[in-house]
């Protein structure tokens, strides 16, 4: 990485001695952001965990650099911090190797393999809300993080959501989770790390076990359809390789869904008018099942999705590497800087998005499209080579959980003005929502 000293002619706000701007990033990046935007523009330079990064703000750059005409843009070292428990997963690959192996994992997401999964969340999804208390106080963001782990036993690995292996493997998987997240980098014992280095080998232990059954006898889960996955060509992965991409796929759809889901039930518990909306959306398609030839018809669902998407991203920035020096706004950026993209503070913009802090889903409706305003204005799910795979499939899963609870269930908040949003490392509920459900009332 390069040195400040390459970086002096970018500005930035005074970076505290040793630690830098991180414990400011962590507390407040938002802040942060917007106050060196005000002062600097859009080019600044920040110092996090000893590394010099300079940020590239707005839309235009989210273009530049995530379409990288030139191949200059590295997501591989950009998100290195992810290799020590995710090497070999398709964010850490680039160019060539990245776009054989994306190749192979579309296969996993055509259309008739999503009809599939809807079809195998649908009752798991069923049973496991109808688990939830109701009239009693309780956190729905650790509840949501729970019923997706267990949603993706049955629907990513074909394993009963309730069982012993499920819950090991959950537990193996928060560990992981935890590990990539945690400050300190080695496998000191004890530290978040070691039990995450330990969550992997569990994992890939108990993955290379599944792949002989599953290649013998396929299922309709994620993992049968990556154990058969082929290009083109006719080439599929190895079973190293299978492990790798599995277990990233399980990491990159778990967290995101998970927020994405807690900002939506905040938001219909803070705003009932939209609940009202999507009920009467979901009464609309009847009793039939929760296919996704119904799920196509909720589109105010989908509207209050991307809503949610924009003022909660998941995925608030995106790092790169830039191989090559290149010239931006007038800065010339050297060689090996660490380059971060703010997607999150982007979609705040009052450039793209009117009132852009207000929780208003018709922002997306045919008649205002402001998220059309530019092609890279609106982009929780990123662009370019690397734009998220399970896009489409997180969309159906958000539906599917809307329709499901709507149908039987309505919800409020236990705290209504009390709810803040952590950016770092994960977006998530300061209090986890505490949330209360109702039954809904037959007439
Ligand atoms: C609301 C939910 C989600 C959000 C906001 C989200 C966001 C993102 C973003 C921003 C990226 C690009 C990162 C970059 O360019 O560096 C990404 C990549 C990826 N996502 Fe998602 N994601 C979500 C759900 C999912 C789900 C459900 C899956 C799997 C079923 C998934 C699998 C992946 C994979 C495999 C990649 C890497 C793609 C590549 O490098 O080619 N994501 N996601």
């Amino acid at each position: 990485m390069v040195s400040e000293a390459a970086l002096s002619h970018i500005p930035g706000p005074p970076a505290p001695p040793i630690v830098g701007h991180t414990l400011r990033i962590v507390r407040d990046s938002y802040g942060l952001q917007q106050t060196s935007i005000a002062r600097y523009g859009s080019v600044y330079k920040v110092k996090l965990l000893g590394t010099w990064r300079v940020n590239l703000c707005g839309a235009d750059a989210l273009e530049m650099v995530l379409l990288d005409q030139h191949q200059n843009f590295s997501s591989k070292v950009g998100w290195d911090a992810l290799k020590r428990l995710f090497p070999g997963g398709l964010m850490l690959q680039d160019f060539a190797e990245h776009r054989q192996n994306r190749r192979i994992m579309q296969a996993a997401f055509r259309a008739p393999a999503l009809r599939d999964y809807t079809h195998r969340m649908a009752d798991a999804m069923q049973s496991l809300v109808a688990e939830w208390p109701v009239g009693k106080e309780f956190l729905f963001y650790d509840a949501i993080k729970d019923l997706t782990l267990r949603l993706g036993c049955s629907v990513f690995m074909g394993l009963p959501p309730d069982g012993d292996l499920a819950r090991k493997l959950n537990r193996a998987f928060i560990n992981e989770i935890r590990a990539a997240l945690s400050v300190i980098r080695y496998p000191v014992p004890f530290t978040p790390m070691w039990h995450g280095v330990r969550g992997r080998a569990f994992l890939r232990d108990t993955f290379r076990s599944l792949i002989a059954e599953r290649r013998a006898a396929p299922g309709e889960d994620f993992f049968s359809q990556m154990c058969l996955a082929k290009d083109e060509d006719g080439k599929g992965w190895s079973e190293d390789e299978i492990l790798d991409q599995f277990n990233f796929l399980m990491m990159a759809a778990h967290d995101t869904t998970s927020t994405a889901l807690s900002t939506m039930i905040w938001a219909l518990g803070a705003h009932p008018e939209w609940q009202d909306i999507l009920a009467a959306e979901v009464a609309q398609i009847g009793d039939g099942p929760l296919d996704n030839d119904a799920l196509a018809l909720m589109t105010q669902t989908e509207q209050v999705f991307k809503e949610a998407l924009r003022l909660v991203p998941p995925v608030p920035f995106i790092p790169r590497y830039a191989i090559e020096g290149f010239t931006w706004k007038g800065f010339d950026i050297p060689a090996g800087t660490a380059i971060t993209l703010n997607p999150g503070i982007t979609m705040l913009s009052p450039e793209f998005f009117t009132d852009p802090e207000r929780f208003d889903p018709s922002r997306f409706s045919p008649n205002r499209a402001e998220d059309q305003a530019h092609k890279f204005a609106w982009t929780p799910f990123g662009g370019g080579a690397h734009k998220c795979i399970g896009m489409h499939f997180s969309t159906l899963q958000v539906k599917l959980f809307i329709a499901t609870l709507l149908r039987k269930r309505r919800v409020a908040l236990a705290k209504p003005s009390a709810t803040e949003w952590q950016r770092m490392p994960i977006p998530q509920p300061k209090n986890r929502l505490p949330v209360i459900l109702h039954h809904v009332a037959t007439p």
